[in-house]
């Protein structure tokens, strides 16, 4: 299906709410039935029916529809952050006594899932690191159920081979789940490549506006079906269909927001690696990336992200860099309008945490939307202070 048709068309039945164009927010959490027959037939299955909005409701559903096309996927369910996302995918596929193999360093409360919640209940896990295909095929064991790739990460974009492990996980039948965040389903398509099921923070490029926490998973009808019977219900972490319309919304601009933070980020990436006071840029799409080759073969574009380390002999000098940025505000998080800095200078000396594992002098940048010229002036003011 043509993109287009997908963010303009796809799902909404404009006959049945007035031919209006923007999506009818359907603010309910109840629905009624006309028949006892209507009734018991709604029980035969929630996904499809309209019974409670904890299981389906209409605006929600217009929202699953476009996911499900953007990722190449048969169905696909939203919840309410990307973690519940992550959680119910993982949690759907394993028992009491199973294993996980996941790279090394996945998202932050992805990890903790893995060291902290899931051995509460007897779910162990080994982390590989998912550049080297032999590592990942030693790890598995004779209980491990599920392979979680996340690939590009979102600090260093260590990359996994997909085709690769879709075969391995594939031939010692595993469940493949990959954190598709970065690239979104506009630059990687993992279930093209063979991967089971692919979750994503929509709060970051799906929606696009820094305005919703939204996580979604797609995958094929039956996966779907199962995690929806137990954990999306059990759990209820559901979105709501005032954030799915949001959500509707932002998607409308996915292609052109997507297109114009990868292009500014990509010539400011290059800009800076040139620049005198840089050390080394990592972006996964420059040549000088060590992964660059297999990038370019899985994806067809990098999104508004990037790292830096900064050529500074001390923390002071990153804590002075950043204090002189104007035009990027520094915050967590990423794939809104609105540039940011992510200094990992920040991880360090926090009260009761260690220190981040990356070095201080590291700093990500997420490029939105603004005039790359604009932002690259702010940077060559503020490495003046290195
Ligand atoms: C790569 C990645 N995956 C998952 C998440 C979790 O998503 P959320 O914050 O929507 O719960 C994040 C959030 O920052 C993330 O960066």
């Amino acid at each position: 299906m043509h993109l287009s048709e997908i963010l303009t068309h796809l799902g909404e039945e404009r006959e049945q709410y007035f031919q209006a164009v923007a999506p009818p927010v359907i603010q309910t959490s109840n629905f009624v039935f006309p028949t006892l027959e209507a009734f018991r037939e709604a029980f035969t299955d929630e996904l499809s029916h309209h019974v409670y909005t904890r299981g389906n409701n209409p605006t929600v559903a217009m929202l699953r529809a476009k996911l499900a096309a953007l990722e190449g996927a048969e169905d696909c369910l939203v919840f309410g952050s990307g973690v519940a996302a992550v959680a119910a995918s993982v949690i759907a596929n394993v028992n009491q006594g199973d294993h996980v193999v996941c790279v090394q360093s996945p998202y932050s409360w992805t990890k903790i899932l893995l060291t902290t919640f899931l051995p509460r209940f007897g779910v162990s896990h080994t982390f590989v690191d998912g550049r080297d295909m032999a590592e990942i095929e030693r790890a598995i064991q004779p209980n491990t159920k599920v392979l979680y790739l996340e690939s590009p990460n979102s600090l260093t974009f260590d990359i996994q081979d997909l085709d690769a492990c879709a075969q391995l996980a594939k031939s010692r039948k595993l469940v493949t789940i990959i954190d598709n965040s970065y690239a979104s389903p506009l630059f990687q398509q993992p279930i093209s490549h063979g991967i089971d099921l692919v979750v994503h923070s929509g709060t970051k490029y799906l929606n696009g506006h820094s305005d919703v926490v939204v996580g979604v998973v797609c995958g094929s009808k039956a996966m779907i079906k199962r995690i929806f019977d137990l954990e999306y219900m059990c759990l209820g972490g559901i979105l709501s269909p005032h954030d799915a319309a949001l959500v509707i919304r932002g998607l409308r601009t996915l292609e052109l927001r997507m297109l114009r933070s990868n292009e500014s980020a990509m010539q400011i990436a290059s800009h800076l690696e040139r620049h005198p006071k840089i050390e080394r840029v990592l972006h996964p799409l420059l040549p000088s990336f060590p992964q660059y080759e297999l990038a370019k073969k899985q994806m067809t574009g990098a999104g508004g992200l990037f790292s830096v380390y900064l050529k500074a002999d001390n923390i002071e000098k990153v804590e002075a860099f950043i204090g002189r940025l104007l035009r990027f505000l520094m915050a967590v998080s990423w794939g809104g309008h609105e540039s940011l800095a992510l200094p990992m200078a920040g991880f360090y000396h926090i009260p009761g945490r260690p220190n981040s594992a990356l070095p201080w002098n590291l700093v990500r940048f997420y490029i939105g939307l603004e005039d790359p010229k604009w932002l690259i002036d702010d940077l060559n003011q503020a490495l003046e202070v290195i």
